[in-house]
């Protein structure tokens, strides 16, 4: 008898760790959003220093080259906005639902379809700012 209600017990305690701890993870993702929206001002020495050390996180975007011109490659997953987690050299995981991008932003896995935002960097005097490209 006590042993049954003790199992009982320890299964609904673990349930609800589960869906307390998946809640803590979906709600901490999405905070952490990017916004895609409004433009985004680069100093260029940081800029130019994420470039040559062949990629860095800067302000929710991810900064690299693609085809030898400087982007910024949003963090944000496209299936339903949650943080990215970066994963060098491959590309970006979704904590979420487990989609991955590649550096450039293309899809690698699903559910998300469709790439990841990226922004062209262009600079002005001291700064880059990133304007959106038809990819992603
Ligand atoms: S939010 Fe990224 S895979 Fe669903």
């Amino acid at each position: 008898m006590f042993r049954r209600s003790f199992l009982r017990d320890l299964w609904r305690l673990a349930t609800g760790a589960l869906l307390a701890s998946g809640f803590l993870t979906v709600r901490a993702a999405l905070r952490g959003r990017p916004r895609d929206q409004e433009p985004v001002r680069f100093d260029a020495a940081e800029i130019e220093e994420a470039i040559s050390s062949g990629g860095r996180v800067l302000r929710g975007m991810f900064v690299t080259t693609v085809d030898g011109k400087p982007v910024a490659v949003s963090m944000r997953c496209t299936h339903l906005g949650c943080l990215l987690i970066l994963e060098s050299p491959s590309g970006f995981r979704c904590p979420c639902h487990h989609s991955r991008f590649d550096r450039t932003g293309a899809v690698l896995r699903g559910p998300a379809v469709q790439p990841l935002r990226r922004f062209e960097l262009v600079r002005v005097g001291p700064n880059y700012l990133a304007r959106p490209t038809g990819a992603g």
